[in-house]
């Protein structure tokens, strides 16, 4: 047995939620590996809307185990609302989410220190979504973050007084006015509150259940152009949102590495700073931004929208060894008698090429575009491909000729129901 996984190839926001409780049925594990509270997964069905931050997106899977993977930054005040948020549905969470005890603990310090550290960027700022996650995995590659089992130990709250007094210094040099009293009140709560559910070592636990035969699928935070590696450095989050944060999160070696979904979306988008070469700046961008309802589901804040950028796309297949496609929210594109698609990139001294450049945000890039016919119709009606307006068709075949992977999954809607299952194959869904 493989780990599966899926993962964002733009910005963020591609759809993972809706396609990861899709195919959970098909698994028996949905793991999630890096990120944190920054994420805002969507989820549509039986007229329920629901947005996970930390929870894995299989959760309303009765059957399917949830685990929150050794390499998230994890906020237990922001777990306690999403678990209390849940508790309508009477899911049984003490026994389908399990809690990785080496993911790190966000203290509302980390928070507090996020948006000092964002405030004194000025105009150069990130665009976090202030939820602790840099500050966070810097205590954690600094070698003195706190973790989620040593909420077990006698000595936590001495650990946590000796962090948070650091913090305090650092805060006081950024000259940041916080109150961290009634934070702590809710932090420790939640701290107490947590303790009822699974806490598991995720890397014995994925590897017994790859032993007995059990199908994991890894979903990914975030989208691979925001990898603290591979991304639009700085504007990008603190973890390896690609494959490898696969293995480091979950404990899984390379080799375990199964199917890995792909899923970007028919266009483009971004929330939050940082280079965007086909950002859309005019009345088609807000157009898109209508239709598809661009607004970030952990923050609110309008996205960006442009076209999709295939030498990004490209880029982010390559680094992440994406092996098939899942395409979403073509919907959107009904809206338009015409698309385009940046094939290249023009660069300052003339250059045309198909590869991302060293820095995104110091090149002055031009995209290069090919217009393609628009299908200009409703979908709401196809249940199946052969059921696609023509230019549709020729859009899916046109991207996978260019991109060189198999599209198996088309989404044509928010719910559940608007999936259309192409040829997908997975040895681990048979
Ligand atoms: P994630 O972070 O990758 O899980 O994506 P988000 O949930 O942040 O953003 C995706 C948004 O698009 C959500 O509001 C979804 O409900 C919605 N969505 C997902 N798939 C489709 C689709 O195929 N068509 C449309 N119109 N909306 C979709
Ligand atoms: P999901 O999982 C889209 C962006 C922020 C900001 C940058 C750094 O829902 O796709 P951070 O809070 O991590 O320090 O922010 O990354 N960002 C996301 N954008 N979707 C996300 O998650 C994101 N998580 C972080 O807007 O630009
Ligand atoms: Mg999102």
């Amino acid at each position: 047995m493989k780990v599966d996984v899926i993962l964002g190839l733009q910005w963020g926001d591609e759809g993972k939620g809706k396609i990861v409780d899709v195919l959970a049925p098909n698994y028996n594990v949905i793991a999630r590996f890096q990120g944190g509270p920054n994420a805002g997964h969507t989820l549509e069905f039986d007229n329920i809307k629901h947005v996970l931050h930390q929870i894995p997106s299989g959760i309303f899977r009765e059957k399917t185990k949830n685990v929150i993977g050794g390499g998230l930054v994890l906020d237990p005040v922001i777990l306690k609302k999403e678990i209390d948020g849940l508790a309508k549905f009477n899911l049984d969470l003490r026994k389908n989410l399990y809690i990785s005890k080496k993911a790190q603990l966000i203290l509302p310090t980390h928070r507090l220190l996020d948006a000092a550290y964002e405030a004194s960027k000025g105009n150069e700022k990130i665009g976090s979504t202030l939820k602790g996650i840099g500050p966070t995995y810097q205590d954690k590659i600094a070698r003195v973050g706190l973790r989620v089992g040593d909420i077990l130990l006698e000595n936590f709250k001495s650990k946590y007084q000796k962090l948070v007094s650091k913090h305090i210094e650092i805060l006081e040099l950024y000259k940041f006015e916080y109150d961290v009293t009634s934070l702590e009140i809710e932090f420790f709560e939640a701290i107490e509150f947590i303790k009822q559910f699974q806490l598991i070592d995720s890397s014995y636990f994925i590897n017994d259940s790859l032993k007995n035969e059990e199908r994991i699928l890894a979903e990914g935070a975030q989208g691979s152009l925001l990898d603290i590696d591979f991304g639009s450095y700085p504007f990008v989050t603190s973890s390896n949102t690609t494959t490898p944060g696969v293995c480091t999160g979950l404990g899984i070696a390379p080799a375990k590495v199964g199917e890995v979904f792909g899923i970007f979306k028919a266009y483009c988008t971004r929330v939050g700073s940082g280079p965007f070469p086909t950002e859309l700046d005019n009345e088609i961008g807000e157009a898109m931004r209508k239709e598809g309802n661009e607004f970030g589901a952990t923050t609110g804040r309008p996205r960006r929208c442009g076209w999709i950028d295939l030498p990004a796309l490209k880029y982010a297949i390559m680094i992440n060894g994406v092996t098939q496609l899942i395409m979403m929210k073509a919907d959107v594109l009904n809206i338009f008698k015409e698309i385009q698609a940046c094939t290249a990139y023009k660069l300052a001294d003339g250059t045309i090429t198909d590869q991302l450049p060293y820095d995104m945000c110091e090149e002055d890039i031009t995209p290069v575009y090919e217009k393609l016919e628009g299908w200009n119709c409703p979908t709401d009606d196809i249940t199946e491909e052969s059921q696609f307006p023509k230019p549709l068709m020729n859009y899916i075949e046109y991207l996978e000729e260019k991109l060189k992977t198999p599209i198996s999954i088309v989404s044509l809607g928010p719910k559940r129901s608007q999936t259309i299952l192409r040829n997908i194959s997975s040895p681990s869904m048979v």
